[in-house]
Parts: structure tokens; C-alpha cells; sequence
């Protein structure tokens, strides 16, 4: 299996996260659940802070915490009300994201695992 460091790579780099998260949010712009806990209304700047992020935890540029800091995602989080509701909303979709992205099942089945993995731990509310 990958390591984070080479995974951003062997999958093509920049062009194939920023498809990623952009059909993510193209997703989260539609959904009733995700769009009204987006603060701004203009979606770009937190599409940007999740490419950058997802780029650095992946093995590609470090401009997350160039720009950002330490991401401490829990605590940023925290504003949120992430339930199992929000959870799963995210996660529904990230999977269209993720499932149009033309990644080898390895690395798509890699990336998943790790996506709901994050998603679980950034739930802060049991309801
Ligand atoms: C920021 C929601 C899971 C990474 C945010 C924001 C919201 C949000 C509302 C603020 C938007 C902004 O950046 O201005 C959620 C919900 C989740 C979830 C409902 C459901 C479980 C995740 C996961 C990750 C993640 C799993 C990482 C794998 C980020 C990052 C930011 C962010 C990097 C920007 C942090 C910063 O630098 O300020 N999220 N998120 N989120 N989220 Fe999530």
C-alpha cells in the first residue's frame, strides 16, 4: 500500500485533488444539510483550505500550514455542529468525489478509508 508521502504523486498530483474537492463542493453547494453550516457564502475559500489540506496530509505541498498553521481540525471544527447527520451528509458527498476521480481501486479504497476515518472523528455532537 501507498504511504501518505507518495500517494499524492502516484495519483497525479494537483490537477486530481483539485477535481476532488471541487466536485465535493459542488456537492455541499447543493446539499440541505452541509450548505447552511458553511459560514461564508462564497464556497471558494473553503474549498481552497480542504485541496490545501488534503495536498499535505497526501505527500504534495505544504501550503495548508504555510498559510493555516497547525491544522488542529477538531478544534476548528468545533463552531460546527457535526453530528451523525453532518457526518454522513459529508461523506455522501466526498463518495461522488472520490468515485468520479478515476483513481485505481488501491488508492481510491486508500483514500476512502481515510475519509471516513476523519469524518467520524470530527463529530462533536451525538445528535
Ligand atoms: C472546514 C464542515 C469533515 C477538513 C470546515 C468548515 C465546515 C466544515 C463548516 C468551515 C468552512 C471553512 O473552511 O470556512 C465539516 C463537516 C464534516 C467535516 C460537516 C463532517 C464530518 C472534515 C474532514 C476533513 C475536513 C473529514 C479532513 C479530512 C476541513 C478543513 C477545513 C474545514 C481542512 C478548513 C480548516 C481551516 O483551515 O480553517 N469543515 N467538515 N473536514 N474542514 Fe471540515
Amino acid at each position: 500500500m501507498s504511504t501518505p508521502q507518495n500517494f499524492y504523486a502516484e495519483v497525479g498530483g494537483a490537477p486530481v485533488f483539485r477535481k476532488i474537492v471541487s466536485r465535493f463542493y459542488e456537492q455541499v453547494a447543493e446539499d440541505e444539510v452541509l450548505r447552511p453550516l458553511y459560514p461564508e457564502e462564497d464556497l471558494g475559500p473553503a474549498e481552497d483550505r480542504l485541496r490545501m489540506f488534503l495536498e499535505q496530509y497526501w505527500g504534495g505541498p505544504r501550503t495548508y500550514s504555510d498559510q493555516r498553521g497547525h491544522p488542529r481540525l477538531r478544534m476548528r471544527h468545533a463552531p460546527f455542529k457535526v453530528g451523525p447527520i453532518e457526518r454522513d451528509a459529508w461523506l455522501r458527498c466526498m463518495r461522488i468525489a472520490v468515485d468520479e476521480a478515476g483513481l485505481d481501486a488501491e488508492h481510491r479504497d486508500q483514500l476512502w478509508h481515510y475519509l471516513t476515518y476523519a469524518a467520524a472523528s470530527m463529530v462533536n455532537s451525538e445528535f
